[in-house]
């Protein structure tokens, strides 16, 4: 414990970064579990990052849903668009989430900060295979899948398993299936065990968790020690250019277990 108190955030995300096996780990004060002033905090950390990170000129930008990528695009730095010109395009479509949190209100808010272009993914909540086969003929959702599958930037968050099938309605049966696989997070709608492996997923329209292996910049946004286990077991099964940003709350537990 002494030798924790000691440790720098500089130490500490080089440890993170370490244990998770993964590009980059960047550590912001606080626990997302108790308080909102991480989320200004990390809206800000993530714009400055890209800003490092990306030449000028057109970047296309694909984010999911969720309260965190709400307050991320929110509080993203309008500084980011100098020089360079964004799309910012909706990973998934109608997930059950409330309006605001849903990855389609979510690109508008960041393409607007971004002084860029929005792209939408609509499509309905739950589909049968075969109106689901169909919808992927569409042109609007064909032109959204191809900007998605152009994205460099890919903003996204992980949640812990059963408050997310909670989130999602899913039924008695679907709940079992993920508590009998112990899944302990949840992202793209896949349901992962802590070792990282596939125990149920929910099919939709938009990106899949094997896309990320294209992305250049896949960055995970997950704070709060309640997220520690999904974020410790979804680096098991990211690509190796996954950076993390979280804080205190979350690196401590998963750190330390505590
Ligand atoms: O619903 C989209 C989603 O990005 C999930 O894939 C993820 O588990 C969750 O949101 C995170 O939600 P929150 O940011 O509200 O914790």
């Amino acid at each position: 414990a002494i030798w924790k108190k000691q440790t720098s955030v500089y130490e500490q995300e080089m440890l993170l970064k370490q244990t998770l096996s993964i590009k980059e780990a960047k550590i912001v004060s606080g626990n997302a579990d108790y308080s909102d002033y991480r989320s200004h905090e990390m809206g800000l950390q993530v714009s400055n990052y890209l800003n490092q990170q990306l030449d000028l000129g057109h970047h296309i930008i694909a984010i999911t849903g969720g309260t965190t990528m709400l307050d991320i695009a929110k509080n993203f730095s309008k500084g980011l668009s100098h020089g360079r010109h964004f799309t910012v395009v909706a990973a998934r479509g109608g997930f059950g989430d409330q309006l605001a949190a849903q990855a389609n209100t979510i690109s508008d808010i960041l393409a607007h900060q971004l002084n860029g272009a929005n792209m939408s993914l609509y499509t309905p909540e739950k589909v049968s295979e075969e109106t689901y086969r169909l919808l992927l003929t569409e042109p609007s959702i064909q032109e959204t899948l191809t900007a998605l599958n152009q994205a460099d930037v890919l903003l996204f968050s992980v949640g812990d398993a059963l408050t997310m099938a909670k989130r999602r309605g899913l039924d008695d049966n679907e709940i079992n299936q993920i508590r009998e696989g112990k899944a302990v997070g949840e992202a793209f709608g896949c349901f992962y065990n802590e070792e990282g492996e596939i125990v149920y997923r929910l099919p939709r329209i938009g990106m899949q968790l094997k896309d990320l292996e294209h992305i250049e910049l896949p960055i995970l946004i997950a704070g709060g020690a309640s997220k520690a286990e999904a974020i410790k077991a979804f680096a098991k099964l990211a690509p190796k250019q996954l950076v993390l940003f979280t804080d205190k709350g979350a690196s401590t537990k998963v750190l330390y277990g505590e």
